[in-house]
């Protein structure tokens, strides 16, 4: 039997994930969304791609927490996305009453579930998830690193004309806009950028970086990126569901490691079949941590704000 991955939000996010998920075959899907029809229309939009994709997973669309029993991955794409001129941050009260309403109903239908946010702020809402659902912190992880680093790496790759699936990049941190990107450990087959290019290159880079999801949003001008955010989140998925313990960048929560305890933040971790199965740590200058201790403290601000 194939595994089961529930995605709440039929929007473009959720819609952009499943269709990834079904096309290779590697779960069966449930589509959740409070809007009528939505899911249950590409659902089976995506069920007559299925055939094409020579894939045998099934997609079912819902508007009913039932339907999203037992399954090994639950990913939160629910809620409102940015307009142009808001921060991931605007989003806190509005989306917070969305997210604990799916991750309770959600949660206690699939108790053994790995839970993935994806909803901003991301790991404020990530908490939330923790809190709402009882959760091992484990099981309970945000989607933010693997994106920001897939930006770092872009920009980076145009910078220096390489092709990007040879360069690697680290951003630790919330995902926010006081994101860390990590010249340091990002690299071109192995060769730090930090020898490549100039410092004001890099910090050119790294601006853009934090600055990559305003940068689509106002392009967009009525909603904010999903494809590359649907791509990270599916790597997330791929790790869990096959066991993969890759080490990406995610919002774990931490307690203890780098100095920081009882707050979600930008790490890199092994996600497995069990979530986030270890996280590692690394010994930053003492620049980086300064950094880094400034983006946790606006996470840690934003929680308090929901008093979590
Ligand atoms: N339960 C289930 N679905 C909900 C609920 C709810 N309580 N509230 C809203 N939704 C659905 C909407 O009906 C919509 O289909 O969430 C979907 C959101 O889709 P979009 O508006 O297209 O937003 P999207 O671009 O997918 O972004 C979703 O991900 O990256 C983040 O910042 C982004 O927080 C935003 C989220």
């Amino acid at each position: 039997m194939k595994k089961k991955v529930t995605v709440v939000g039929a929007g473009h996010v959720g819609s952009s994930l499943a269709q990834m998920i079904v096309q290779d075959g590697s779960a069966d899907v449930a589509l959740f969304d409070i809007a009528e029809g939505i899911p249950q229309g590409k659902a089976l939009d995506l069920s007559e791609a299925c055939p094409l994709w020579g894939s045998s997973s099934s997609i079912t669309g819902v508007n009913d927490y039932s339907g999203t029993a037992d399954s090994d991955i639950i990913v939160v794409t629910a809620g409102l996305p940015r307009k142009p001129g808001m921060s991931r941050d605007d989003l806190l009260a509005a989306n917070a009453k969305v997210v604990s309403g799916v991750v309770e109903n959600a949660s206690k239908r699939s108790p053994g579930a790995v839970i993935i946010i994806v909803t901003n702020p991301m790991d404020v809402m990530t908490q939330l998830g923790l809190k709402v659902s009882g959760f091992d912190p484990k099981r309970v992880v945000g989607m933010g690193g693997i994106l920001d680093s897939a930006r770092f790496r872009t920009f980076a790759a145009w910078e220096m004309g390489v092709s990007p699936q040879d360069v690697e990049a680290l951003v630790l941190g919330g995902h926010g806009d006081l994101m860390v990107p990590m010249p340091r450990f990002t690299t071109v087959k192995g060769v730090s950028l930090t020898t490549l290019l100039s410092a004001e290159r890099i910090n050119a880079l790294i601006q853009r970086t934090r600055n990559g999801g305003a940068e689509i949003v106002s392009l967009l001008k009525t909603g904010s990126a999903y494809y590359a955010p649907a791509a990270a989140t599916y790597q997330m998925v791929r790790s869990i569901l096959f066991d993969e313990k890759r080490m990406l960048p995610c919002a774990a929560f931490l307690d203890g490691e780098y100095g920081v305890r009882g707050v979600y933040t930008g790490v890199p971790a092994l996600l497995g079949s069990g979530g986030v199965e270890k996280i590692i740590e690394l010994s930053l200058t003492e620049q980086e941590e300064k950094d880094f201790a400034g983006s946790v403290e606006a996470v840690r601000q934003l929680a308090g704000k929901l008093g979590l």
